[in-house]
């Protein structure tokens, strides 16, 4: 049967990929995406679905308008992934991070307890759970306590823990999936891949923290669009799934690998201070998302990378117009906040 699909952050990175995937895999379901369209949302990341979805360009902390939005028609799915991403700037302006990712979050579900709702699934990430020793054995699970040591990490948690309290008190059928580093088209031109692709195209250096070893999983937006769908018609209500790979690299491996694709000198590789509070590495054990819905990454590391790196040589015109939209560049920020 057909269904009524919400899709918040839906301009966004993975939103847009979501939106994509799940009009490709039930094209008879009726797609509503909401954005606020923020300096990261861009509505041309929707240009190819636009005529096939409805958009709503709202905003999710703003209550009235959610119920008026979710209330017109019987919902059977919210996947929130409306946020504040970036790490970076979650250092400078910590307001605005709880203010969308812990209030927007609790309002989604206000009115989801309002109106009724089949399925609320919530979009997490792997850094609510802090961080690991770069020599540890260990993998995060979906037990480990949580320990977020960033301003983003700390609002994604509260985020979480509201999704959580909405379940057990007032019994919305949620599910939540905390997944590592997305790489694929449509990132916005701040984040480390796309930055560093963007500035070897352009001949600009590629900015590292000097904690060049530090390391994250990386996963492309397609394995993880795959892995939210599969939870949200087969997981357990109430339940958490990882979504990883198992595949790790380290900043500089990145860099590397971008400026091999490209052909760019390795002299590009600048190294910055790190910024307060850099995790060294996260790390999740996905046993549980592969053993019980059947769920497996398709996409090795660096065949998804070179893929993605290509992708963006062949798309200046979406993203060049993007770079004046950045509020913050690694080379500048960390001077700002010693001001
Ligand atoms: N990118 C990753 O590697 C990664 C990994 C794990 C989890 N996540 C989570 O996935 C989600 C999407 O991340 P992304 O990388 O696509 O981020 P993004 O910044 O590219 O997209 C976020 C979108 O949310 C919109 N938005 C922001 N505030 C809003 C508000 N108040 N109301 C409505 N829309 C608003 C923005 O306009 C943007 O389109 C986030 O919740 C993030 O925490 C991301």
């Amino acid at each position: 049967m057909a269904r009524n699909v919400v899709v918040t952050g839906a301009a966004g990175f993975i939103g847009s990929n979501f939106v994509r995937y799940w009009r490709a895999t039930r094209p008879g379901d009726t797609i509503i995406a909401i954005d606020a369209l923020t300096y990261a949302g861009n509505i041309k990341n929707l240009a190819d679905v636009q005529d096939e979805i409805i958009f709503v360009h709202a905003d999710i902390t703003d209550e009235r308008r959610m119920l008026d939005v979710l209330g017109c028609r019987p919902i059977d799915v919210v996947v929130n992934f409306a946020a504040e991403s970036h790490n970076s700037l979650a250092v400078l302006e910590p307001s605005r991070f709880f203010g969308t990712n812990v209030l927007g979050t609790q309002v989604l579900l206000e009115v989801c307890r309002r109106v009724g709702v089949g399925r609320f699934h919530q979009v997490s990430t792997c850094e609510v759970y802090g961080d690991l020793a770069l020599d540890a054995v260990e993998a995060f699970t979906e037990q480990s306590p949580y320990r977020p040591r960033t301003p983003y990490s700390a609002s994604k948690a509260g985020a979480d823990h509201a999704v959580r309290a909405y379940h057990n008190t007032y019994g919305i059928p949620v599910t939540i999936s905390n997944c590592a580093n997305n790489y694929g088209p449509y990132q916005f031109p701040e984040k480390v891949l796309p930055l560093f692709i963007t500035n070897a195209l352009s001949g600009r250096s590629l900015p590292m923290y000097a904690s060049t070893r530090n390391r994250r999983e990386w996963i492309s937006v397609t394995d993880h669009c795959a892995a939210i769908a599969l939870i949200i018609e087969r997981g357990t209500p109430g339940e958490t799934y990882h979504v990883g790979t198992g595949e790790e690299a380290s900043v500089e491996e990145i860099a590397d690998l971008v400026l091999g694709e490209l052909g760019a000198p390795g002299a590009l590789k600048t190294v910055v201070p790190d910024r307060p509070g850099h995790d060294r590495r996260y790390l999740l054990d996905h046993r549980r998302i592969e053993r019980d819905l059947g769920w497996r990454p398709t996409t090795p590391l660096e065949e998804g990378v070179r893929e993605t790196i290509r992708w963006y040589r062949d798309h200046r015109d979406w993203w060049e117009p993007l770079l004046t939209r950045r509020l913050i560049t690694e080379e500048t920020w960390f001077s700002t906040t010693r001001k």
